[in-house]
């Protein structure tokens, strides 16, 4: 198991937040030493030997920001195992299996890093917190054709679960340069 993981998230509204606490919750549970941060507060990932890194989902891709981070770190991200994750309300949707549309929102992370694992996870609407008015009127427009519900979709034992395999798989991850348990 790595010594010291870092989770990482970016969002607007806080439910990437909430995603990233349970996922480091668990991850503590499991012995691991856990930094749970906002993208913002992170400077340099080399005091951990495994990264999360997590973002909420707008217009079909991770946010600019959590892009940013990973063309910020790719190199010290090349040499430590990496997981990622997602948080959008595509997975909430009542109809219809929507994981591999997901997941090919993070292509664009996809060509930064390597992940040896890939959360996805439904989010929360809040039609409140979305900032245009034509986008609270879309938003409105797809809760009355059913297509979604406003709430907390969030799956907690899905988290759960897909944390808890984490551990052994970023200790399996084949990161090329420097193992988890390399002496610093
Ligand atoms: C302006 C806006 C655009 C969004 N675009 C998408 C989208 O393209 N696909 C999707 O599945 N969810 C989309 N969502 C839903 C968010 O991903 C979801 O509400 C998520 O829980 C927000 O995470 P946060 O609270 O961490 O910011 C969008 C939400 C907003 C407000």
């Amino acid at each position: 198991m790595s010594n010291t993981i870092l989770v990482t998230y970016a969002t607007r509204t806080g439910s990437t937040k909430g995603v990233a606490e349970a996922i480091g919750k668990t991850l503590s549970e499991s012995g691991t030493l856990v930094d749970v941060l906002p993208m913002q507060d992170v400077k340099d990932i080399a005091p951990y030997d495994a990264v999360v890194v997590g973002s909420a989902i707008r217009a079909a891709a991770w946010l600019p920001e959590a892009m940013e981070f990973v063309r910020t770190h790719r190199a010290a991200l090349a040499r430590r195992p990496v997981a990622i994750f997602a948080v959008c309300m595509t997975l909430a949707m009542k109809k219809g299996d929507y994981r591999n549309q997901v997941s090919q929102w993070l292509a664009p992370v996809r060509a930064l890093v390597n992940p040896v694992s890939e959360g996805l996870f439904a989010g929360i609407l809040d039609i409140s917190q979305v900032p245009t008015f034509s986008d609270r009127l879309k938003f409105r427009m797809s809760v009355m054709a059913g297509v979604w519900s406003e709430g907390d979709h969030r799956d907690w034992e899905a988290i759960r679960a897909w944390a808890a395999e984490l551990p052994a798989k970023l200790q399996r991850s084949n990161a090329p340069d420097e193992s988890p348990f390399t002496l610093r």
